[in-house]
């Protein structure tokens, strides 16, 4: 196939519309697959009051460069029922799985009823998935009593077990958020406890065998299979550290940006998302909106994309710079980018919620390390960024704001604020599903010299349980007993309540 021909093939997959007549019917007279085709599972997301996405991928061998598959089509039927035997189905269809998405789909359900449950299943080559459990959103501005929700971040493959997605698959949330690092990008690690394939991936094909690998757990499917889930990428989506068209180890942003567009193409194949963030070239939309009747307002940031390059590098280990370097709180620079920021600015201006939650991939608050320098990946290294939403929260008042976060592999919980003492919001970090993390006697000290942040965890992996009423957002952290085990079990580590009105955490 050209180039040519292969973009536009590759668009008119993008743009969801219908392929040639042909294909269907090619792949409709397909024979009945030998390998159960729902390798990877099913997923759902992007809830709205009268829909939802369903995802899958055809991956009859999720392990193989090509995940078992030619270039063959496939039609997949699906469909949506009020109950978990499928009898009382309310909305079915076909969609037909290309090569030049990677065999995945992305069907955006309509017509069904705010705030409700659903299920849903896929056939195709003869067999058929297992039953996904889902639900809508509630209709804008409608009373809601309560909303609880899992988030989470980090799953390091090689580095544990997925028992924290086997708790939240049993927790049945009303959501789940993942909020970065859903697959790491490096080379196979020698003696590594999980093993995964040797070298990094660069190109489509190698981030697609990473995502199919990762999706093969059978605990992450279990997860996915749960709930719908919103999702946002930090780095390793990608590769480590980057930002922009900036990345660490290859200087050339031309080269660079080309291994953008292959992991944002495999980011949107593997995720439940909706056409809207469909890429473009090496752009892809990912910051958005979800609304959660009168009770929460939910917005999902993309920190990677348009972000400023990081700076004070003359001054910089690499990774830590000094805290009076002038540039760190330049307000020409920002980590969101102009477009990004007032989108944000309204949404915080204007929000008619009890709960404003800004779904993110860090740690929000400052973190000044062990030298009294702060690292430039994070909030730390675009200050004015942040300062910028803490003023828009106070000026605007906005009501009970909350971020939730993930990245540095620890549990923490704090309080944001522009004064000492002064609370605006309250932030939880959520820990990692499997990544590793930083000692909690160097978190102790960490602690104690950043005194808004009142606890801290790292030794044990996990997630964040979130449960939003009117009265009160309730946190507790999950952590995994022993992530090198499979099957481990998990137990709360800590509790926390943010009182609506009233703001500043307290430990419960
Ligand atoms: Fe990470």
């Amino acid at each position: 196939m050209t180039s040519r021909r292969h973009l536009l093939t590759q668009a008119a997959w993008l743009a969801g519309l219908a392929l040639t007549p042909a294909a269907w019917t090619s792949a409709a007279a397909q024979a009945r697959m030998a390998d159960d085709p729902f390798g990877v599972g099913i997923a759902s997301g992007e809830p709205t009051a009268d829909g939802v996405v369903l995802w899958t991928r055809i991956a009859p061998k999720p392990r193989e460069p090509d995940y078992g598959m030619g270039r063959a089509p496939v039609v997949v039927a699906w469909e949506v029922a009020e109950d978990d035997a499928m009898d009382r189905v309310v909305r079915k269809g076909e969609a037909l799985a290309v090569p030049e998405g990677g065999h995945s789909v992305h069907v955006e359900v309509a017509g069904l009823k705010p705030d409700r449950e659903y299920f849903y299943r896929f056939q195709a080559g003869g067999h058929a998935s297992p039953v996904g459990r889902t639900r809508t959103a509630p209709l804008a501005g409608a009373a809601v009593e309560k909303l609880t929700l899992a988030y989470g971040s980090c799953q390091k493959y090689e580095a544990g077990f997925y028992s924290a997605h086997a708790a939240i698959a049993q927790e049945r949330p009303d959501l789940v958020l993942f909020l970065g690092d859903y697959i790491y990008e490096g080379a196979a690690t020698k003696g590594a406890l999980r093993a995964h394939p040797p070298t990094e991936p660069v190109d489509l094909a190698g981030y697609r065998q990473r995502y199919a690998w990762y999706r093969a757990d059978a605990d992450l499917q279990a997860a996915h299979a749960a709930a719908p889930w919103m999702t946002i990428w930090d780095d390793h989506e990608v590769v480590n550290d980057y930002g922009d068209d900036q990345d660490r180890s290859n200087p050339d942003p031309k080269t660079f940006l080309r291994r953008r567009t292959a992991a944002y193409q495999a980011y949107f194949e593997n995720m439940p998302l909706r056409r809207r963030q469909i890429p473009v070239g090496p752009d892809m939309q990912l910051y958005r909106a979800l609304d959660w009747g009168n009770l929460a307002r939910f917005s999902f940031l993309d920190t990677r994309q348009e972000r400023d390059h990081r700076t004070c590098d003359a001054v910089s280990d690499g990774k830590r710079i000094p805290y009076d370097c002038p540039d760190r709180t330049n307000p020409r620079r920002s980590l969101l980018g102009r477009p990004q920021e007032r989108w944000l600015q309204g949404r915080l201006k204007q929000s008619p919620a009890r709960w404003n939650v800004l779904a993110q991939q860090y740690l929000m608050g400052e973190l000044k390390l062990e030298d009294g320098r702060v690292s430039n990946d994070g909030w730390d290294g675009y200050a004015q960024t942040r300062r910028r939403i803490l003023e828009t929260w106070r000026d605007a008042r906005t009501p009970n704001p909350i971020a939730l976060g993930g990245d540095i592999h620890c549990f923490f919980a704090g309080d944001l604020g522009l004064a000492p003492g002064q609370p605006i919001a309250s932030e939880f970090v959520g820990g990692s599903i499997s990544s590793l993390g930083a000692g909690n006697e160097a978190l102790a000290a960490g602690l104690a010299r950043n005194p808004h942040l009142k606890y801290a965890e790292g030794q044990r992996r996990g997630y964040g349980r979130v449960e939003l009423t009117a009265k009160a957002c309730e946190v507790t952290f999950r952590g995994v007993e022993n992530a090198f085990t499979p099957k481990s079990p998990v137990n709360d580590l800590a509790r926390f309540v943010v009182e609506a009105g009233q703001p500043g955490l307290k430990r419960a």
